[in-house]
């Protein structure tokens, strides 16, 4: 299954990479949502990958119309994240593949192809980079943080309310919030110490699925943002080195 996965996101990966650069024909999905070829083609590449070896089990991706939610054997996947980023060139974007049993995210893999990275972790097993094994930073106090955020595509109350939490952040005296466009490299990020908390409202599963694994398996923590347990199916998330999880909350909340 590891292999499998592994195999789905660097095969993506060079889809994408084939056209990086290369003039691509945007569609809109809505106003604000872009769509290209990449995106599915690097889809159907992944959903023939694990079909290949796994054709009992469902999938549930971003592209995908069919998309099936009640299944013991689920992949969760989006073939792109960072849409926006690579339509413009900004060097942010990756796949996220995971596979839940059970409503459980058992693995999760995040490819960025432009830097070769491969964020991979297993329940019970760690979580990595390329081999390396990951943890999360082990700064205590919220105002030693640097935390990532993003914007969802809804530009009227959410964006109201996660601007608040913007500014009630930066007058608390953190480091700095930055915003790479890519919610699964955001979750690597605070896996491998990079950053020490991130918050999005209005995600899909299929951002998080595979880096909130990578994340726990760090060492740190992913719950909603009302402070409830983390649930694949809900899409208000905050991830921490887990020390400054309370802080981040009690402004979120
Ligand atoms: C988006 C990215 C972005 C996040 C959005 C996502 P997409 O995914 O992860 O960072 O802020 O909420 O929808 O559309 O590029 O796959
Ligand atoms: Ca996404
Ligand atoms: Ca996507």
């Amino acid at each position: 299954m590891r292999q499998t996965a592994i195999k789905a996101a660097k095969e993506a990966g060079k889809i994408i990479m084939q056209s990086f650069k290369r003039s691509l024909t945007v569609k809109h999905k809505n106003v604000v949502e872009l769509l290209t070829k990449v995106d599915t083609d690097s889809e159907r590449k992944i959903i023939s990958i694990i079909k290949e070896e796994y054709p009992d089990h469902e999938i549930f991706s971003e592209e995908t119309s069919n998309k099936k939610m009640s299944s013991d054997d689920l992949w969760i996947i989006d073939p792109l994240d960072g849409t926006t980023n690579y339509v413009h060139r900004f060097p942010f974007f990756c796949v996220s593949i995971a596979y839940s049993h059970k409503n459980n995210v058992v693995l999760g893999v995040v490819f960025d192809p432009l830097r070769d990275e491969l964020f991979f972790a297993e329940k019970n097993k760690g979580a990595f980079l390329n081999d390396q094994k990951i943890k999360v930073s082990d700064i205590e106090q919220l105002s030693d943080a640097l935390l990532a955020t993003g914007f969802a595509y809804e530009r009227g109350s959410i964006m109201k309310k996660n601007l608040e939490k913007i500014e009630k952040f930066l007058s608390s005296g953190i480091h700095g919030i930055r915003r790479t466009g890519s919610a699964a490299i955001d979750l690597c990020h605070v896996a491998c110490g990079k950053a020490d908390g991130y918050w999005e409202y209005h995600l899909k599963q299929w951002d998080h699925a595979a880096g909130s694994l990578i994340v726990t398996e760090a060492g740190g923590k992913i719950t909603k943002i009302n402070g409830e347990d983390y649930e694949v199916f809900k899409n208000d998330i905050v991830a921490s080195n887990s020390k400054i999880h309370e802080q981040m909350l009690k402004i979120l909340r």
